[in-house]
């Protein structure tokens, strides 16, 4: 019965780390996620502007700014060094 509880509490946790390690929020104001980030990326925006202008990132506080971009940054260079693969 112990093992049973500590074997179900042990598997929780870590289902729980798993699932915040895949959905990071970057944007708590607006519950935006990294993976929303990535996706309008994929989709065409480009700039910080293009973001904001579709996610509302950093309409609120602000205090997002600094890591969207930075997951914006990364994603350009994950795009760039596909495209310069395929090409
Ligand atoms: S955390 Fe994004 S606007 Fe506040």
């Amino acid at each position: 019965m112990i093992i049973t509880l500590v074997y179900i509490t042990i598997s929780t946790l870590i289902l729980i780390k798993v699932f915040l390690v895949l959905l990071m929020y970057v944007c708590l104001c607006l519950g935006v996620t990294d993976t929303q980030i990535k996706a309008a990326v994929d989709n065409g925006a480009h700039t910080m502007k293009q973001l904001t202008s579709e996610l509302k990132i950093g309409s609120q506080c602000g205090k997002c700014c600094q890591c969207s971009k930075s997951i914006l940054n990364d994603k350009l260079v994950q795009i760039a060094e596909t495209e310069a693969f395929v090409a």
